[in-house]
């Protein structure tokens, strides 16, 4: 009896003990709670964006992507000497393109960390967000593209990490070594509810940053908006721009109705008669589609910014916006492959006098946006995660 009783205290104590340890309840992590980011729409641009559904915008995923965007150690390497970033070759300065007169990068090629000069020149990384046909200058990436591994932006950041003439890197390094950067992977655990590091979500991050990059403050666009007025020679260069009789340029370019200043489509402009090359070398639009409808075509980029973002051309042929505008006014050449928008090709171009490519140019100065190329939410962090500056 005493033996049972005892027994049974023993179990009524182990029952309260492992019942009272149960009730005292381990904190909670807090909730896993991001800001939602909505982007601005200015006014008469197109309110589809191209967000994917499994990347929504957040506060937190856009700070991380600003840090990772200009971190020197995104190559996975921390020597002073083999630092680059993304912002290496996209300087804000230069509508994020490297620009034309860039130290080490003088014609407009940037080169790896290898030193293996990038196949084409720059693009801007200007209203991206509003390109649904395909980034790069011939489109491969694309949400078209059946890999699932080359479809947005996103591609782009892995892809610029590993790419030979870019960081030349490998996906594990990095994310080793972010994962050992202080501050980071708490910024990481904000930004997608843990501390875990990923080239996904680095790719994620970046890719949410260069969806804010938005230039919508052009005195074009105060023109537009009744804000502010053209002068004259502006105006007729306005005027130029967007007929089939002056300049021509408004089908591939936009202009009015559409503030992008780009279809963000593919196009022929009739530079060359002749396309051969190692496949490899030629990247067009042909490379990605194999209609050869497409050969020679690339994308015709916006004109916002277009003095900053020199070379010209995805080869970079043209130093200056007036041998542009030379090129569309008398060196037109007739291919089986040039597009049927090049109206004026019989004519060898548009033929513009002396004064109206003038007009022209003081109409595509109108395109400068200094509020976007000085606006500090887009500028480098300078400090990063773990106090580094870079210096
Ligand atoms: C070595 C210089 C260099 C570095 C570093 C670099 N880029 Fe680029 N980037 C380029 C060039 C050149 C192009 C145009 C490539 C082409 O179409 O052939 C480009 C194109 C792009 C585009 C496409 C823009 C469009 O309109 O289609 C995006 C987006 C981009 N880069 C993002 C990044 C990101 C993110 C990083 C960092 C992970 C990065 N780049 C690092 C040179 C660079
Ligand atoms: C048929 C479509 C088409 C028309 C019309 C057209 N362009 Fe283009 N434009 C393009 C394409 C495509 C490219 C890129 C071609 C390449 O890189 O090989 C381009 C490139 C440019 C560039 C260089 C962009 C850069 O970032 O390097 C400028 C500047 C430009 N065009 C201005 C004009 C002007 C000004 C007109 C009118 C006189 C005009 N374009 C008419 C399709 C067109």
């Amino acid at each position: 009896m005493k033996i049972k009783c005892f027994i049974l205290c023993w179990i009524v104590t182990i029952v309260l003990v492992v019942f009272s340890c149960k009730k005292d309840p381990t904190p909670e992590p807090p909730p896993y709670q991001p800001t939602p980011y909505q982007i601005k729409i200015p006014k008469y641009f197109p309110t589809q964006l191209n967000i994917p559904a499994d990347n929504p915008m957040t506060v937190e995923g856009i700070e991380l992507g600003r840090y990772l965007f200009y971190d020197g150690r995104l190559g996975g390497r921390t020597h002073p000497d083999s630092l680059m970033s993304c912002a290496t070759c996209h300087l804000q300065s230069n509508s994020f393109e490297c620009g034309i007169n860039h130290p080490e990068y003088i014609g407009g090629f940037p080169h790896g960390i290898t030193g293996k000069p990038t196949p084409h020149v720059m693009l801007p990384l200007i209203n991206l967000v509003w390109n649904e046909s395909g980034y790069l200058w011939n489109g491969f990436i694309s949400n078209d593209n059946p890999l699932p591994q080359f479809k947005n932006i996103e591609s782009l950041v892995w892809m610029g990490v590993v790419a030979e003439h870019e960081m030349n890197s490998d996906t594990t390094r990095v994310k080793e070594l972010f994962q050992t950067i202080p501050g980071y992977p708490e910024l990481f655990s904000k930004a997608f509810g843990s501390e875990e590091v990923t080239l996904d979500r680095i790719s994620k991050a970046i890719a949410q940053f260069i969806r804010t990059l938005i230039s919508s403050d052009t005195k074009f666009d105060r023109y537009i908006r009744g804000e502010e007025q053209l002068s004259d020679p502006e105006l007729r260069g306005f005027i130029l721009f967007t007929t089939e009789e002056g300049a021509d340029c408004f089908h591939c370019h936009g202009g009015f109705g559409n503030p992008l200043f780009t279809t963000n489509l593919f196009y022929n402009n009739g530079k060359d008669s002749l396309f051969t090359g190692p496949y490899e070398d030629i990247r067009d639009r042909y490379h990605v589609t194999g209609d050869p409808m497409d050969l020679g075509a690339y994308k015709a980029t916006t004109v916002r910014n277009i003095e900053f973002t020199g070379p010209y051309m995805h080869d970079g042929r043209f130093a200056t916006l007036d041998e542009v505008i030379d090129f569309y006014s008398h060196h037109v050449v007739w291919s089986p492959y040039i597009n049927p928008l090049m109206h004026h090709v019989t004519k060898g171009g548009v033929q513009l006098l002396p004064l109206e490519k003038q007009d022209l140019k003081a109409f595509l100065r109108t395109l400068r946006d200094t509020t976007f190329i000085n606006n500090p939410a887009y500028a480098s962090p300078g400090v990063f995660p773990d106090g580094t500056t870079f210096k």
